[in-house]
């Protein structure tokens, strides 16, 4: 049955079943060469003059593609996308790495759609709210408890807010090397786009170094009983070195911390629990989204039921308002969780993911090698979580370079962002996203070896948290 919905999604490259049962079928990606944006690039304006910035997400906007790059996307299906002017791209990092299965995942449509027939908001909660969270904590260990959300910047500031409530301290310790954990003040004030944060929110946060426990133990010593929790992710693109995590635990119990794990991206990636599972150390409270619902928009905070409890009704201390917003257990987003599970546990995702990821990793390092890129073109982090990184011809880190590579990538059907898979890269998409790749690395290595200026179209990208435009 599974299969059946499959192949229906799957229009493209191959059936994405995790069985390993694969069905190729026709390839029907656009072959290289420029592509017409021009649809896209007439809608532009009006997208700038009615949203500031022209996207409503940040990573979306204009400054973070190349000049000829897809403006607009019209539709999705599998790991395919096909833009505004009707052009077809095999897409990585897919929607912000939320979309974990695929575009348009048929089971996971058919149960939020079944769902929403049945209703999507009441009085009282429904009785998926209970289904979810059984199931949920059923994947990560440790976790009592579980409160729904629908954005990752919820849950991670309802973590700081309930270990500040739970040790009655202020100060909040995040890991300085990792790029983001919330839209909210807390942690927008620590990065350079801090404009209309007041000063006395940016003192509270704190910055220590990963895989460096002696700049934790710095700051607890600095600011003594003052630090209400440890915030990071347990790996983003450099693993823990040996240790590393169960001491920052026990650093944090020593000190009366509440450690607590951003699982926004790890979550449903490096293990269905999450890394907390993969390198087998439990924080007190965690954050997930990314990936619970393939797309739709769902998010969990999880931990011990000690802390948790302070936002319930069993307990004699101060309450604490925790994640009640109108729209958090809306009844199709948890219904496409549910199935989105169960799909994970019948197919092993997880290990597809890291599978497609090494396949392609051993492509693109084979072409890094026949273009004489290393120390220029790198990719980085886990199988199921690659990105690249792009130097000059002086081997320091380069958005122009960047930019070369989305064009010439974006010119060969592939809109890659990152290499980040998902269950729908089947490999005929692996095939031809490293032939993609290895045309665009040749570019690459003329454009090292003759000026950039002479490959580069336009502007080069921008990192998403800056000062100034
Ligand atoms: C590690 C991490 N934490 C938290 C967030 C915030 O999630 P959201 O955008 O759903 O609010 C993100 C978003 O990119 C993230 O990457």
């Amino acid at each position: 049955m599974l299969e059946k919905l499959l192949l229906l999604q799957s229009c493209e490259g191959e059936i994405a079943v995790a069985s390993g049962k694969r069905k190729p079928i026709s390839l029907t990606v656009a072959t290289a060469g420029p592509k017409d944006f021009s649809k896209s690039r007439a809608l532009q304006p009006k997208a700038h003059r009615l949203i500031p910035g022209g996207a409503h997400t940040f990573a979306k906007g204009d400054d973070q593609y190349p000049e000829h790059a897809p403006a607009f996307i019209s539709r999705g299906k599998g790991c395919h996308v096909w833009d505004f002017d009707g052009n077809e791209f095999i897409e990585f990092g897919m929607g912000l790495r939320a979309v974990t299965l695929g575009h348009a995942f048929e089971p996971v449509v058919e149960a939020a759609y079944k769902q929403m027939q049945l209703g999507a908001n009441f009085n009282r909660p429904a009785k998926i709210e209970v289904d979810l969270a059984e199931s949920m904590l059923e994947v990560i260990d440790g976790a009592d408890m579980v409160k729904f959300a629908k954005n990752g910047s919820d849950v991670t500031t309802a973590a700081v807010k309930l270990a500040r409530a739970y040790t009655g301290r202020d100060l909040v310790a995040i890991c300085g090397d990792q790029p983001f954990f919330s839209t909210d003040d807390w942690f927008i004030g620590s990065t350079e786009m801090n404009a209309g944060i007041p000063q006395a929110v940016i003192n509270m946060t704190l910055k220590f170094r990963y895989n460096d426990i002696e700049s934790l133990r710095e700051l607890f010593d600095r600011y003594p009983k003052q630090i209400a929790c440890v915030l990071m992710e347990a790996e983003a693109v450099t693993p823990p070195i040996a240790d590393y995590l169960m001491q920052v635990k026990k650093l944090c119990e020593a000190r009366g911390a509440v450690l607590i794990f951003d699982e926004m991206i790890t979550g449903f990636r490096w293990h269905l629990g999450g890394a907390q599972k993969y390198h087998a150390v439990i924080p007190h409270l965690s954050t997930f989204g990314k990936g619970m619902g393939n797309g739709f928009a769902i998010a969990a905070l999880a931990g011990k039921r000690e802390i948790m409890r302070l936002g319930g009704l069993d307990h004699d201390q101060k309450r604490v308002f925790l994640l009640s917003t109108t729209h958090g257990a809306e009844t199709h987003a948890l219904a496409a969780t549910l199935e989105t599970i169960r799909i994970y546990h019948e197919h092993s995702v997880v290990a597809f993911l890291w599978r497609q990821g090494e396949q392609l990793r051993g492509l693109v390092n084979q072409s890094i090698a026949e273009n004489r890129l290393e120390g220029f073109f790198q990719l980085i982090g886990r199988p199921c979580n690659l990105v690249f990184e792009t130097r000059d011809q002086d081997q320091n880190r380069s958005q122009a370079f960047r930019t070369l590579f989305m064009q010439e990538l974006i010119r060969r059907g592939v809109l890659a962002p990152s290499f980040v898979v998902s269950f729908s890269h089947g490999d005929a998409d692996i095939k031809r996203t490293a032939e993609a790749v290895s045309e665009a690395h040749i570019v690459y290595r003329k454009a090292l070896d003759e000026g950039i200026d002479k490959y580069l179209e336009g502007r080069p990208v921008k990192p998403v948290n800056r000062e100034f435009s």
